[in-house]
């Protein structure tokens, strides 16, 4: 794997995903260390479409602990079924919330977040280990093509 992306600027968002998609999936074929990988996917997400925070928060116990991102500095815990992470984590399912002032119990980690999308990431036995949550400066920024390309990517984070 080489440590550049090769994106071509100028494209709309599904052309780029089908773009990224193989490099992400290249990333993580190429390390076995889960930190370096989710820390250079983050990063990959984040370079290839501007998004103000891209970032992972990992299972532990009762909680979500921040884990590799990409941006601003972001809050460090948060509770099952709290906020939007936890709460598609609790759910076990992918949100997109286009205004997040307008989801009840949004964690503000940044006054620059107006939309956001979190998928879940299972292990085999479909319980969730970790949240890919991407923010948006932009309100309604996400739709069913990021839902679709970042649950490819979750699918490949099976463990
Ligand atoms: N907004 C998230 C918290 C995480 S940060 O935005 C990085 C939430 O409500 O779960």
């Amino acid at each position: 794997m080489t440590e550049t992306l090769a994106i071509t600027p100028g494209q709309d968002r599904e052309d780029t995903y089908r773009q990224l998609l193989p490099q992400l999936l290249a990333m993580i074929e190429a390390e076995r260390d889960r930190v370096a990988t989710l820390a250079n996917l983050s990063a990959a997400l984040r370079q290839a479409f501007g998004f103000h925070w891209v970032g992972f928060y990992l299972v532990q116990g009762n909680e979500l602990v921040l884990g590799p991102f990409q941006g601003p500095v972001a809050c460090t815990r948060i509770a099952h079924g709290k906020g939007v992470c936890g709460t598609a984590w609790s759910t076990n399912t992918t949100l997109i919330v286009p205004d997040v002032e307008a989801f009840p119990g949004h964690i503000a980690c940044s006054a620059q977040t107006k939309s956001e999308i979190v998928v879940p990431i299972h292990d085999e036995q479909g319980d969730v280990w970790a949240v890919l949550d991407v923010d948006s400066s932009n309100k309604d920024d996400f739709s069913d093509v990021d839902r679709d390309a970042l649950e490819q990517l979750a699918a490949w984070l099976i463990r």
